[in-house]
C-alpha cells in the first residue's frame, strides 16, 4: 500500500497476559513478522512483562511500548511508573490517555498533556488517544469533543515534538464491542483531527503526524481501514492478544 506516512500498528495488550503468556506471544510475533519492513510494529504488554518481552524481541523489527507513564521522574507516587524505569527495558512508545484510563482513572486532557511532555523529555514517543462516546456522537458533538481532546492533550508541545507524536483515534463505542467505524467514519474523523493539528501547529506538522485508528480492528477490516488517506496505522486491543490475528492485521495492511 502506497502511503504518505509509514504505517504504525501497535498491539495494546491491556491487562492481559502473564509473563509466560507474554513471552509466547512475543516469540511467535518475532517469527511471524520477521520479514515485515513496511510497517512500524509495536507491542504494549503490561508493565510486569516488559522486561522479558524486551529480551524476546531484541534484534527484531518489533518495538516495545508501555500502556501508561507518570509525569514525574521519581518520588512518592505509589503505583506509578517513571520514564527512567521504562527506558531500562528499551521501551520506545507510551500509550497515553486511553479511553479506559480517561473513564476509570479519570485522566484529564491536562494530565495527558503533562505526561506527553514527560514522554518526549525522556526521548520516548507518546501515542495519545482521543475519541468520542456513542452519546457524544449521537448528540452531534463528535467534532467538539475531538477538538477539545486534541487541543488539551497535546497542549504545549513544540512543532518538532508534535511531528514525532502519534495520535490514536479510538471511538469509544467501537472499542472491544466488535463495532468498527466504517472506513468513511474513520477517514472523516482522522481528517478532522489533522485539520485541528494544522490549526494548532501548522500544515507541515499536521501532514507528518501519524494518526492510528483503534476500535475492533481485525484481519478482515484492516486493509480497508488502512487504505484511507488519513489513516496511518492501528491501535489494536483484542485482536493483538493472539499472534495469528495481530500478524494478519499487519500483513493485510501492507
Ligand atoms: P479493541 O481495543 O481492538 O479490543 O477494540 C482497541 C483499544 O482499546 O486500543
Amino acid at each position: 500500500m502506497n502511503k504518505e506516512r509509514k504505517l504504525i500498528i501497535a498491539g495494546n495488550w491491556k491487562m492481559n497476559k502473564t509473563v509466560a503468556e507474554s513471552l509466547d506471544l512475543a516469540r511467535s510475533l518475532k517469527i511471524d513478522l520477521a520479514s515485515v519492513k513496511e510497517v512500524d510494529i509495536v507491542v504494549c504488554p503490561p508493565f510486569t512483562s516488559l522486561s522479558e518481552v524486551s529480551k524476546a524481541i531484541l534484534d527484531s523489527n518489533i518495538r516495545l511500548g508501555a500502556q501508561n507513564m507518570s509525569e514525574h521522574n521519581a518520588g512518592a507516587y505509589t503505583g506509578e511508573i517513571a520514564a527512567g524505569m521504562l527506558k531500562e527495558f528499551s521501551v520506545r512508545y507510551v500509550i497515553l490517555g486511553h479511553s479506559e484510563r480517561r473513564q476509570y482513572q479519570k485522566e484529564s486532557d491536562a494530565l495527558i498533556a503533562l505526561r506527553a511532555a514527560a514522554v518526549h523529555a525522556a526521548s520516548l514517543k507518546p501515542i495519545v488517544c482521543v475519541g468520542e462516546t456513542l452519546a457524544e456522537r449521537e448528540a452531534g458533538q463528535m467534532e467538539k469533543v475531538l477538538e477539545t481532546q486534541v487541543r488539551g492533550s497535546l497542549a504545549g508541545l513544540s512543532k518538532e515534538l508534535m511531528a514525532e507524536t502519534v495520535v490514536a483515534y479510538e471511538p469509544v463505542w467501537a472499542i472491544g464491542t466488535g463495532k468498527t467505524a466504517t472506513t468513511a467514519q474513520a477517514q472523516e474523523a482522522h481528517a478532522f483531527i489533522r485539520g485541528v493539528l494544522s490549526k494548532m501547529f501548522d500544515e507541515a506538522v499536521a501532514r507528518r503526524v501519524r494518526i492510528q485508528y483503534g476500535g475492533s480492528v481485525k484481519p478482515s477490516n484492516a486493509r480497508e481501514l488502512m487504505s484511507q488517506a488519513d489513516v496511518d496505522g492501528a491501535l489494536v486491543g483484542g485482536a493483538s492478544l493472539e499472534a495469528r490475528s495481530f500478524a494478519d492485521i499487519i500483513k493485510n495492511s501492507i
